[in-house]
C-alpha cells in the first residue's frame, strides 16, 4: 500500500475524543483546511459542539470554530468517517490511577472502535496525541490490528504525533509551535503526517485576526524518531519543565533566607541561552492536569524499570511544599490565622483557563480552613465551576477585589490574572482589617504594595532594597 500523494492539500481525519486536545488540534487542522470530523462518545458534548459552544474556557477557540465551521462536523458514531480517513488522531483522556500509573482503558476502547474501520483498501494512519507511557503505540497497533480482523497491518500504521498544548493558548501553539514531533514505524506514515502538517510546517496560512503570528517566529521544527522516542520526547518535556519551576522555587527558598532577590537571579541566568527566560517563575508552584498526572506516570515508569528518577521526585516535592509555604508565610506574618479572615486572588490553576484540577488555591483554601481561618475568593472566571465542584468547600465567594479585600487580615494572589496586575490596592487596604499581601506568583511590584501600607510577602523576593545602575534593567542585550 503507498502512501498519500506529497502533493495532495486537504485530508480528511477523525479526531476521537473532543476534549481541549481533541478539539483545539480539530478546530485548528480545520481551519487549515482539512476535512476534520471530530468523535465523541460524550452526546451532550457533542450536541453543544454542533451549536458552536466549546464548553471549555480557551482563548480563541470559538472563533477559530466559527471561521472553520464549513470544514468540520461533530458525532458520537462516525464508521463511516473513520473507513474514509485518510487520518485518525486519538485524542481520549488518560487520567492518572492512584498508583501514578496511566489508566489506558479509553485508549483501548478507542482503538478497538477504530480498527474496527480500518477498511484496508486505501493506506490510512492512526496518530496517537494522547499522553501515553512509553510502548503504548506498540500496544495500539496490536489492537489496530486485532479489532480489524487482519494478520498483518499493510494498510495502516501507527504513529506518535504528542502535543505540547497549554491550556489557556492551546490555538497559538497549534498554530506556531516550536515543534512538530512525529514517531514512526516505516516512512510513509511520517510522509502522511508531515503533509498533514504542511500549512503548520510551512506556515503557507493566514493567520486568523485574534491570533497573529507572534513577531519573529519562523517555522517549526520537523522532529521525526522511533514511536516510543517520540512517546518518551512527550514526557521528557513536561518534566523539564517541572523541574525548572522546582529548581527555581528551590533557590527562592534560599533567597528568603539570604535577602537575595530571586526574580533577579533568574532573569540573570536566564539570559545564559544554555538555561533560557522561561519557566523561571518562582512562588506557589505548578498544577493543573497536565504535570501532576506525567510526573507521576514517569515516576511510575521508573519504579517498574528500577530506574530512580531522583531529580523529577526532588522536582515535584519541592512543588508540594510551595502551596504550603504560602501558608506558612501567613502564619508568620498574622501570629497564626486562627479567626483570620484571608482573602484568595484567583483559583484557576493558572490564567486564561477555567481548570481547578490540581489548582494550589484548593490545597491553600484547604489548608486554612482546617486551621481555623475563614476565607474568601474571587476569580473571573471559575468561581461557577468551583462552587459546583466542590460543594463542600467552605470558600465564600466575593463578586470583585474590592469586596473581597473586605474585612481580610491578607490578601494571597494565587493566579495572576491581567486584572490583578493592576489592582486597586489603596481601595482595598482601606476595607481591609490588616493589611498583609503573599504574592504567591511574584507578580506585584513590591514598593507600589509597601506604598498603600501593605506588608509584601513574595517568594524570595528578598530586602527589596533598590540600587541605582541596576544591570538588569539597563543593559538587557535581546
Ligand atoms: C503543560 C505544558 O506547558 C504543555 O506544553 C503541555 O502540552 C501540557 O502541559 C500537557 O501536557 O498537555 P499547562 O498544564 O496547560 O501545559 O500549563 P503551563 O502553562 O505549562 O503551566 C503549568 C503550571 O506551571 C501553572 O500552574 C503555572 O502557574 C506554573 N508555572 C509556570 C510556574 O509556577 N512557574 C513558571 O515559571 C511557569
Amino acid at each position: 500500500m503507498t502512501s498519500v500523494n506529497p502533493a495532495q492539500k486537504s485530508f480528511r481525519v477523525c479526531v476521537v475524543g473532543s476534549g481541549y486536545v481533541g478539539l483545539t488540534t480539530g478546530a485548528c487542522l480545520a481551519f487549515l483546511g482539512h476535512r476534520i470530523t471530530c468523535i465523541d462518545q460524550n452526546t451532550c458534548k457533542i450536541e453543544a459542539m454542533k451549536r458552536g459552544e466549546t464548553g471549555i474556557f480557551e482563548p480563541g477557540l470559538d472563533k477559530l470554530l466559527r471561521l472553520a465551521a464549513g470544514n468540520i462536523a461533530f458525532t458520537t458514531s462516525g464508521e463511516t468517517d473513520l473507513e474514509q480517513a485518510d487520518v485518525v488522531i486519538l485524542a481520549v483522556g488518560t487520567p492518572s490511577l492512584p498508583d501514578g500509573r496511566v489508566e489506558l482503558s479509553q485508549v483501548r476502547e478507542a482503538a478497538d472502535k477504530i480498527g474496527k474501520h480500518l477498511t484496508g483498501d486505501r493506506y490510512q494512519v492512526v496518530a496517537v496525541k494522547s499522553t501515553v507511557p512509553a510502548g503504548t503505540g506498540i500496544i495500539v497497533k496490536d489492537l489496530l490490528r486485532k479489532a480489524s480482523g487482519r494478520k498483518g497491518s499493510t494498510s495502516f500504521a501507527v504513529a506518535s504525533n504528542p502535543e505540547f498544548l497549554r491550556e489557556g493558548s492551546a490555538v497559538q501553539d497549534m498554530l506556531y509551535p516550536d515543534r512538530i514531533v512525529i514517531g514512526v514505524e516505516e516512512r510513509a506514515a511520517a510522509e502522511t503526517l508531515a503533509a498533514l502538517y504542511r500549512p503548520v510546517l510551512d506556515q503557507e496560512f493566514v493567520p486568523p485576526p485574534f491570533c497573529p503570528r507572534p513577531g519573529g517566529y519562523g517555522f517549526p521544527a520537523l522532529i521525526t524518531s522511533d514511536i516510543t522516542t517520540a512517546e518518551m520526547i512527550k514526557y521528557a518535556a513536561n518534566a523539564f519543565l517541572v523541574t525548572k519551576i522546582g529548581f527555581i522555587n528551590e533557590i527562592a527558598g534560599l533567597c528568603d533566607h539570604t535577602g537575595a532577590d530571586v526574580t533577579a537571579v533568574a532573569r540573570a541566568i536566564g539570559l545564559d541561552h544554555r538555561i533560557g527566560q522561561h519557566f523561571l517563575r518562582a512562588g506557589i508552584g505548578w498544577g493543573g492536569s497536565c504535570f501532576g498526572k506525567d510526573t507521576a506516570a514517569l515516576l511510575n515508569m521508573g519504579s517498574e524499570f528500577a530506574c530512580d528518577l531522583p531529580v523529577l521526585r526532588g522536582a515535584v516535592e519541592v512543588n508540594r511544599r510551595q502551596r504550603l509555604r504560602a501558608v506558612e508565610k501567613l502564619q508568620h506574618a498574622l501570629k497564626g490565622v486562627r479567626g483570620c479572615t484571608i482573602g484568595l486572588l484567583g483559583l484557576a490553576f493558572k490564567p486564561n483557563t477555567d481548570d481547578l484540577r490540581d489548582a494550589p488555591a484548593l490545597d491553600i483554601a484547604r489548608r486554612l480552613l482546617s486551621m481555623g481561618a475563614r476565607v474568601k475568593a474571587y476569580d473571573p472566571v471559575t468561581m461557577n465551576n468551583c462552587r459546583t465542584l466542590y460543594p463542600d468547600l467552605e470558600i465564600e465567594y466575593a463578586e470583585d477585589v474590592i469586596s473581597l479585600a473586605e474585612g481580610c487580615d491578607a490578601l494571597v494572589l494565587v493566579t495572576e490574572w491581567e486584572e490583578f496586575t493592576h489592582l486597586p490596592l489603596a481601595s482595598m487596604a482601606a476595607v481591609m482589617n490588616r493589611r498583609v499581601l503573599v504574592d504567591g506568583r511574584n507578580a506585584l511590584d513590591p514598593p507600589e504594595v509597601q506604598k498603600e501600607g501593605f506588608v509584601y510577602l513574595g517568594f524570595g523576593r528578598g530586602t527589596g532594597e533598590k540600587f541605582e545602575g541596576d544591570i538588569l534593567v539597563q543593559r538587557e542585550h535581546k
